[in-house]
């Protein structure tokens, strides 16, 4: 049989990583997927720029319509990133027949309902498991392994350049924005990489996550989105000292009166598995009621790693590009006109335990007197920790952990708690989850 000719739209990380797994496997590659893949062209804006794979055999282009448009193309990999052009590419490469597969999860998250309902009516494949936690196969699991459970919550690091930097600032106290500049030349970061530390990244995968999880479509202006830029080597030290570790953290979950979908730094108890998740690793755990919990581990971002599910989903494409489509795997793994209008719940309704931060005055009464403003609120305090000054300082820092509560109550308890004329600075707070 013919080989497949795939196009590549960017020859960068992942594009490199691409030409190189499919180089290096190719023959068994061929004997999974019955057929030889070829890259037969590939568009990059400087076809003269050094790349980390050989192009030898491959048709360079500097226009990327050049491969959206030739028609001995049948898939095409969008591995640009950002939303422009990459959506007009994927459009026009979908209204040509073409598959599609894509590591974009900026993409998916904002217009993947428009793109599947295109692909659908042209009767093709949008496939995007490099959009999720790099190399790990987590679309798959949750659109195909674990299709016989009612999945009750997904909560994992999805973010390597959050995790390695908070990783690096709590094992070699290394600073903040010497990390984000190492994760950067290793390639992990985004284009703008404040999109890894205001949490947007996480919160797009989120999102997609969220969609395949529990049937619902995709929703990324509901998530809410907390970065790790305000996480300070004290609350690092301090959840230590208290038995957790903090990663940044996206968490879906069923609850009573809707979901919950939120990205935020997160206390995690130090014998979970998920707080020893390291560097830019990535870890998803799935809690099915069939199951129970299920957690799937390994690189999240760099270039060959990010390629294995790159050319996981080319083989998916070609084993089933000549299936009826109705037989297909549907793209947010339920049926396109089953999806449900779950509400995303705003976070006043969600509940959550706290680690709070105070500076306080050095002075009697002061932590009776915020105990029983938590207590108004049905607030129960799990642990205190109360530093002695250091010597000529009249503030000293206070450090509580609380029970599992209302958001809202506790926003209400901190407004009341900051205005205390003992409390010297806005309290800090982190959400804190035992993923029980
Ligand atoms: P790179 O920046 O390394 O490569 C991007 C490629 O696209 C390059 O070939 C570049 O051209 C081209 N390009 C960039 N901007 C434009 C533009 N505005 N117009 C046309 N072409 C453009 O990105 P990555 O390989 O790291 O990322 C690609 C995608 O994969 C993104 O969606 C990213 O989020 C996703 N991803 C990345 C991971 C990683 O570890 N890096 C992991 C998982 C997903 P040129 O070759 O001329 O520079
Ligand atoms: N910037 C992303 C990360 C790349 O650090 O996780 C992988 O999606």
């Amino acid at each position: 049989m013919e080989p497949v000719k795939i196009g590549l739209l960017g020859l960068g990380t992942v594009g490199g990583g691409t030409v190189r797994v499919l180089a290096r496997n190719g023959r068994e590659i061929a004997r999974r997927a019955g057929r030889e893949l070829m890259i037969a062209k590939a568009f990059t804006r400087d076809p003269k720029k050094p790349r980390i794979c050989s192009t030898a055999g491959i048709e360079l282009v500097s226009d990327p319509w050049q491969v959206v448009e030739d028609p001995e193309i049948a898939i095409v990999a969008e591995l640009i990133g950002g939303l422009s052009p990459a959506k007009e590419l994927v459009l026009g490469a979908i209204e040509r027949g073409k598959h599609v597969v894509t590591a974009n999860k900026a993409l998916i998250a904002l217009h993947g309902n428009e793109i599947f309902a295109r692909a659908s009516a042209k009767g093709v494949m949008v496939a995007f498991e490099a959009a999720v936690a790099g190399g790990i196969p987590i679309i798959k699991v949750l659109r195909e392994g674990l299709a016989g459970n009612r999945i009750e919550w997904v909560a994992g690091i999805i973010n390597g350049t959050c995790n390695f930097i908070l990783s690096a600032m709590r094992e070699e106290g290394r600073a903040f924005a010497e990390v984000l500049k190492e994760a950067q030349a290793q390639g992990f970061a985004e284009a703008d990489p404040s999109f890894d530390v205001d949490g947007i990244d996480a919160a797009h995968k989120l999102t997609i996550l969220a969609a395949i999880a529990f049937g619902i479509p995709l929703q990324f202006d509901r998530v809410y989105t907390e970065g790790i830029t305000r996480i300070t080597p004290e609350d690092i030290r301090y959840a230590e000292e208290l038995g957790y570790r903090i990663k940044a953290l996206g968490i879906a979950r069923r609850a009573k009166n809707g979901i919950e979908l939120r990205v935020h730094p997160c206390l995690v108890p130090a014998r979970r598995l998920l707080a020893n998740v390291e560097g830019v690793m990535n870890a998803v755990v799935v809690k099915g009621d069939a199951v129970g919990p299920t957690l799937y581990y390994g690189p999240g971002a760099g270039a060959e790693p990010t390629a294995s599910a790159v050319v996981a989903d080319l083989v998916d494409v070609v084993r089933v590009m000549t299936a009826d489509p109705e037989n297909r795997v549907p793209h947010l793994a339920f049926q396109p006109d089953a999806l449900s209008d779950l509400p995303i719940l705003p976070m006043g309704e969600v509940e959550t335990a706290y680690y709070l931060r105070l500076k306080v005055a050095d002075q009697p009464g002061v932590l009776a007197d915020v105990a029983r403003i938590l207590a108004d609120h049905q607030i129960s305090i799990e642990a205190v920790i109360q530093k002695e000054p250091k010597s000529g300082q009249e503030e000293v820092p206070l450090i509580l952990l609380t029970h599992r509560v209302k958001e809202s109550a506790m926003d209400a308890a901190v407004a009341k708690i900051e205005r205390l004329p003992s409390v010297k600075a806005p309290l800090h707070r982190i959400r804190l989850e035992t993923l029980e």
